[in-house]
């Protein structure tokens, strides 16, 4: 008994010794705080700003002659909202020739707050620390001056947070002296040597300005070779401007950190051909429209038969809608276009999503093979396909969208008919900003872009203006679907379709101060204009 009561007393000691050690170490490693707040500007950024200016005042003695038509199309970060003029009446001539509108977000938002000027300021803070968090220091302009005896990377170097690298390239072609030094300066890691050569002298070893200096210039290349650079100040995608100096040169280049991006991957299984069940999820949200959903699904189930379907359903009474591959996730009452899309984007597990509306009917021209192929064979993230009316119609609804910086009160964005380019080896497919509402995606960049769930009705360019920059879309006008309705005659309407229709079509002014307020605010635009 005694002796087992020694074991404990040992084991609670030694448990207590393990534990104060622990305690040790994770006070020790809290030690060493970071500041890692918000910082407005950084010695390089003030160093590269100050060689800037001393590089463009150079031959200001030299005249030159402004070439209006090329000088008058750079971006000036000045954009004003102006719509096109009205140059003729007649019958049909805003469909033949539609003018462009501009719409000024910043009067429609501003005029209706109670305190416009703290608005403006509250956007421009938001704005500003959102530079900060979303700008990296390898976005800084460096030039690299003519005649630097300095050789190093200019890109492509990349260290893991923590980690030690070699920096590639490093060298001097300097004239005959009797002592040749460079130095090295670092921000967010210091330097070291991996291996020393003879007749080279190295100071600052393991801290974050070293030199290294020798009478040989070939001794001191070759211990440039060996050179390394740890990071120390931990973030998980950043980048250090690292000073590069000898006597009466200097040089900047950047070093990126940041952790390995993993990928997300689909497992798909075998493939021979392209098995849509196993790569694609048809996803749609439904409001009041049972009887076209289920014609929807009907005509899925003929040519698709086990591609899983995924419905969001915001219904004040909600219907089941039960089948194989089928699944219906309700959601509170009216929450709107852009949550369903969210909600039932959010359950795919494919490496494809579908999109189609809760009235289109599939037909033989629905090929989503042809989707899935021109998404395995290209760069596109999206593409849209073709919406064929009751009418005979078939449109594919192809815009470009561009921003147009406009200083501090906010910028221009533009949106225009058309498309960019053809696509090579895909005759009936184009290149552009956003497609109609009917499109094939890949899960994963489609949830990194998502759907605002504030939007509630009419949203459909919306998701284009947030995927600008983020996603590849394309449009192929052979992938047909059919739209089961939208001009019905007024008095054969149902009673669901009108409610349907007051819910989606309704503009009440606070719907108007909605889109005025993302526009204006969570985009920081002042103006719009489109065709
Ligand atoms: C070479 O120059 C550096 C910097 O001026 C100096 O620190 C170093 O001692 C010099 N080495 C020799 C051998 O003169
Ligand atoms: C296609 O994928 C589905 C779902 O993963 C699977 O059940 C089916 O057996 C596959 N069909 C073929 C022909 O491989």
């Amino acid at each position: 008994m005694r002796s087992g009561c020694k074991k404990c007393l040992g084991l609670v000691l030694l448990g207590g010794l393990l534990l104060a050690a622990l305690f040790h170490g994770w006070s020790s490693s809290s030690s060493s705080e970071v500041d890692i707040r918000q910082r407005p500007e950084s010695q390089i950024k003030k160093l590269l700003q100050a060689k800037i200016q001393e590089i463009t005042r150079e031959h200001r003695d030299i005249a030159y002659h402004i070439k209006e038509d090329v000088a008058g199309r750079l971006a000036q970060n000045t954009c004003v909202c102006l719509a096109d003029k009205e140059t003729f009446h007649l019958p049909y001539s805003e469909l033949l020739f539609p003018r462009v509108r501009a719409h000024n977000v910043d009067l429609a938002f501003l005029e209706s707050r109670p305190d416009p000027e703290g608005v403006r300021q509250h956007r421009a803070q938001e704005y500003s620390s959102f530079q900060m968090r979303s700008q990296s220091p390898a976005d800084l302009l460096v030039i690299s001056e003519a005649n630097s005896p300095l050789q190093y990377p200019t890109q492509g170097v990349e260290v893991r947070p923590l980690q030690k690298i070699i920096i590639p390239g490093l060298g001097l072609k300097d004239e005959a002296r009797s002592n040749h030094t460079v130095y090295l300066k670092a921000t967010l890691g210091t330097f070291d040597v991996a291996a020393t050569v003879d007749v080279v002298s190295v100071t600052g070893v393991g801290g974050n300005h070293m030199t290294l200096s020798s009478p040989r210039l070939s001794a001191l290349n070759r211990q440039l070779q060996f050179v390394t650079y740890t990071n120390t100040v931990f973030h998980p995608r950043t980048a250090d401007t690292v000073q590069f100096a000898t006597e009466g040169h200097r040089a900047f280049f950047t070093i990126k950190i940041g952790h390995r991006i993993v990928p997300r991957l689909y497992y798909t299984g075998p493939q021979t051909e392209h098995n849509i069940s196993a790569l694609v999820t048809i996803a749609t949200k439904t409001f009041l429209r049972y009887d076209k959903l289920r014609d929807l699904i009907a005509s899925v189930r003929q040519y698709y038969p086990s591609v899983t379907i995924v419905i969001a359903d915001d219904n004040e009474h909600p219907q089941k809608v039960a089948g194989p591959h089928v699944e219906q996730y309700i959601m509170p009452f009216g929450k709107g276009w852009f949550a369903g899309r969210n909600l039932a984007l959010s359950q795919v597990t494919t490496k494809y999503v579908l999109w189609a509306d809760d009235d289109f009917i599939f037909t033989a021209n629905t090929k989503l093979e042809k989707m899935v192929d021109i998404l395995e064979k290209t760069t596109l993230d999206l593409v849209g396909g073709a919406v064929r009316e009751v009418t005979g119609y078939t449109a594919t609804y192809l815009h470009t969208i561009s921003v147009e910086g406009g200083g501090e009160e906010g910028d221009c964005l533009h949106i225009r008919n058309g498309f960019h380019h053809a696509i090579e080896g895909f005759p009936n497919c184009v290149v552009a900003d956003a497609v109609i509402n009917f499109f094939m995606g890949r899960t994963d960049k489609l949830q990194q872009v998502g759907f605002n769930p504030r939007l509630a009705r009419k949203a459909h360019l919306e998701f284009f203006i947030d995927a600008l920059g983020s996603l590849h879309v394309g449009s192929c006008s052979d992938v047909i679907v059919n739209h089961a309705s939208k001009i019905i005659l007024p008095w054969t309407k149902t009673e669901s379709q009108k409610a349907y229709e007051k819910m989606r079509y309704s503009s009440t002014s606070s719907d108007a101060d909605l889109y005025n307020e993302v526009f204006y605010f969570r985009n920081r635009f002042k103006c719009m204009t489109s065709q």
